[in-house]
């Protein structure tokens, strides 16, 4: 499928104060907290937009992060070494209210998913981890495959592997 939308870096020229993506926590980050961590490294972030250039209509933010083994179920333990495993953590991700359920959603995760595997050429990463901010969210990342850690249900990976095997066999991702 084909969005008219492209993912480009966070950038001042945004209209990030326009976003509404309905969680007030996700609007507030991308336009008060998103291009000073990007500047420091903290966070990557990554929006999409439309052919109105600077007008936001989602966005995701990265970091990399540790997987403790503990906090593996038994079926991810197999064959992975009790140390805390390298990790991309997707830390935010949003649509603006008006353009949700449009696939972009999707399309972000997608763009996520392609990033990883390209950091995992030159950088040891494992997982992808995502905490979902409530139950609604936690079940958009379950649909793709994300699945729920032991102690803490919130909080889901989903395996490069898994990610690969994807591409390779469905186009719909
Ligand atoms: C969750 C969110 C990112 C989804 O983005 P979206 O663009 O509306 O979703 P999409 O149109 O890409 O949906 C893709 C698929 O996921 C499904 N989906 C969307 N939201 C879902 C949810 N909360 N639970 C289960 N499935 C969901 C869609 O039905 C669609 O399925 P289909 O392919 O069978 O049609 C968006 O609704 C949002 O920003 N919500 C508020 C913030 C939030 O909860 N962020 C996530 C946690 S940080």
């Amino acid at each position: 499928m084909t969005l008219n939308i492209k993912i480009i870096p966070i950038s001042k020229k945004l209209e990030l104060k326009q976003f509404d993506c309905g969680i007030n926590e996700l609007n507030v980050y991308l336009s008060q907290y998103s291009i000073a961590n990007d500047k420091k490294n903290i966070g990557k972030t990554f929006v999409a937009v439309g052919e109105e250039h600077n007008f936001p209509l989602g966005y995701y933010t990265v970091s990399m992060v540790q997987v403790y083994f503990h906090e593996l179920t038994d079926d991810i333990k197999k064959s992975l070494p009790k140390y805390p495993i390298p990790s991309m953590r997707i830390g935010k991700l949003a649509v603006s209210k008006g353009v949700q359920g449009k696939r972009i959603g999707a399309y972000l995760l997608r763009d996520s998913f392609l990033r990883a595997i390209r950091i995992s050429e030159d950088v040891a990463l494992k997982f992808i981890v995502v905490d979902a901010l409530n139950e609604k969210s936690k079940e958009f990342y379950i649909r793709y495959g994300f699945i729920p850690l032991k102690d803490n249900p919130l909080k889901l990976v989903i395996s490069l592997d898994t990610i690969k095997m994807a591409f390779l066999s469905f186009h719909n991702l």
